[in-house]
């Protein structure tokens, strides 16, 4: 035991010295796997971890077909996308066929930051505007003109002149959409009154970083006519929801009855390995297709193409989006059963295994239980289960497990985080 602490202060210190300061680490006590495999996470003492909160290793750690598609194909060529292969072909094509038949183009990346970034570049050469419409507590990506657009990146990071914010579609009753397409139009208003024409409404479409809000399905559709009557186009954020993991859709765009202009992708799309791109009507893309050329060294080559065409496979033959359904559905219920068993239980919200538990204070008030989230965060990782909190007062839990989540590893969950919440319930707020 002695070993494994000097480990962990050792490794925390070396970070510190190598990576410098802008690096964080989860958790009061830093987690060290070494080993990965399904749900599971392996500390160097071979203790196995629940991992209910890795959407990149969406079909499971070291997936033996995605680690298998990855060696092959690295054994025979990786090269890019300035000479021909059928490889980019041929997962375009399954991409695309996962998507309405309207976005008829992919064009890949390496990081959802750079889908994003790219689909700005897109907006702007197809509407010639720049004004850009982002939820609070959005999060978009780690260059400078997603940055200046990712409020939950916080006090230092300034928000662009040509950005606007509104509220995160909360409340999840019949109003939301109302609500939320009010804030856009306003937002547009504002634009225009400071001279900047529309571009683009960016919504990640589970508002992950705004504390998850899945509900009513069919909310975003009003605040998407909203940027179009505006002259702007929607950009539905894929990142976190994509490649099944809402359960009821495919994308999370589709729960919503509407069909982007641009859909960005990344984090599961390789399983781990890097890899991201964008959807994009041909209309949309043409102006900026015209006007400049795209080359991305990595993004789309041979090996990238071989992991995510591995993964949709894997997707599609273990019928993970079902699998999140239903085991989304009942991890869903029994963490509503928490709230007869403790006060701070408030709000359980989330669509398949996007699934966000809202900690309150006082239920009447529904004040944010910040501290207590922590406190929660904490002892499910002294009890080897790995989750973390969201939203601008850290008071959602996030759970978005692989998509190999099923019912015993949801039971295994539910007793862990009954016995931290029936805790921290004790040490009071
Ligand atoms: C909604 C959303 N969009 C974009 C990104 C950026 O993706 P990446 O870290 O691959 O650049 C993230 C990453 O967390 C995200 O959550």
């Amino acid at each position: 035991m002695d070993d494994v602490t000097t480990d962990t202060a050792d490794l925390v210190a070396r970070r510190a010295r190598l990576l410098g300061p802008a690096y964080r680490l989860f958790y009061d006590e830093p987690f060290h796997p070494v080993r990965g495999e399904g749900v599971w996470l392996y500390d160097a003492a071979g203790t196995p971890w629940l991992d209910a909160y890795n959407n990149v290793a969406c079909v499971g750690h070291a997936q033996p077909r995605v680690v298998e598609a990855i060696a092959r194909q690295a054994a025979v060529l990786n090269t890019h996308t300035r000479y021909l292969h059928d490889g980019i072909l041929d997962y375009a094509e399954r991409l695309l066929a996962t998507m309405p038949s309207e976005l008829g183009h992919a064009t890949f990346t390496c990081t959802g930051s750079e889908a994003n970034d790219l689909a700005l570049r897109i907006a702007g050469a197809h509407t010639g505007g720049t004004g850009l419409v982002v939820t609070r507590w959005a999060y978009h990506g780690v260059t400078s003109a997603l940055a200046c657009a990712s409020p939950s990146l916080g006090q230092y990071v300034r928000i662009g002149d040509h950005v606007r914010l509104v509220d995160a579609p909360a409340g999840g009753d019949i109003d939301t959409g109302r609500r939320f397409a009010d804030g856009v139009r306003a937002a547009v208003a504002d634009l225009r009154a400071h001279g900047l024409k529309p571009a683009a409404l960016l919504v990640d479409t589970v508002f992950s970083s705004d504390g998850v809000f899945t509900g009513p399905p069919g909310f975003l559709a009003e605040a998407v006519a909203a940027i179009r009557e505006a002259g702007g186009v929607f950009i539905a954020d894929e990142v976190q929801p994509g490649f099944g993991r809402t359960g009821e859709a495919f994308w999370g765009f589709q729960r919503h009855g509407v069909v982007p202009d641009i859909a960005t992708l990344g984090k599961p799309m390789g399983n781990g390995h890097p890899v991201a791109g964008l959807a994009v009507r041909p209309e949309v893309m043409r102006a900026f297709g015209q006007a400049s050329r795209y080359f991305n060294t990595f993004g789309g080559n041979p090996v990238s193409m071989a992991a995510a065409s591995a993964v949709l496979d894997v997707i599609q033959e273990e019928q993970l989006q079902r699998n999140a359904l239903e085991v989304g559905r009942y991890l869903r219920e029994r963490l509503a059963a928490l709230a007869g068993r403790h006060a701070l239980v408030g709000e359980v919200r989330g669509a398949g295994l996007f699934v966000g538990l809202e900690l309150v204070a006082d239920r009447a008030t529904r004040a944010p239980a910040t501290a207590q989230a922590a406190r929660v965060v904490n002892g499910l990782r002294r009890r080897q289960v790995l989750l973390s909190a969201t939203g601008p007062d850290a008071h959602v839990l996030k759970i978005r497990p692989p998509l190999v989540f099923r019912r015993e590893h949801a039971d295994l969950l539910v007793e862990r985080l009954d016995e931290v919440l029936a805790e921290t319930g004790r040490a009071g707020g």
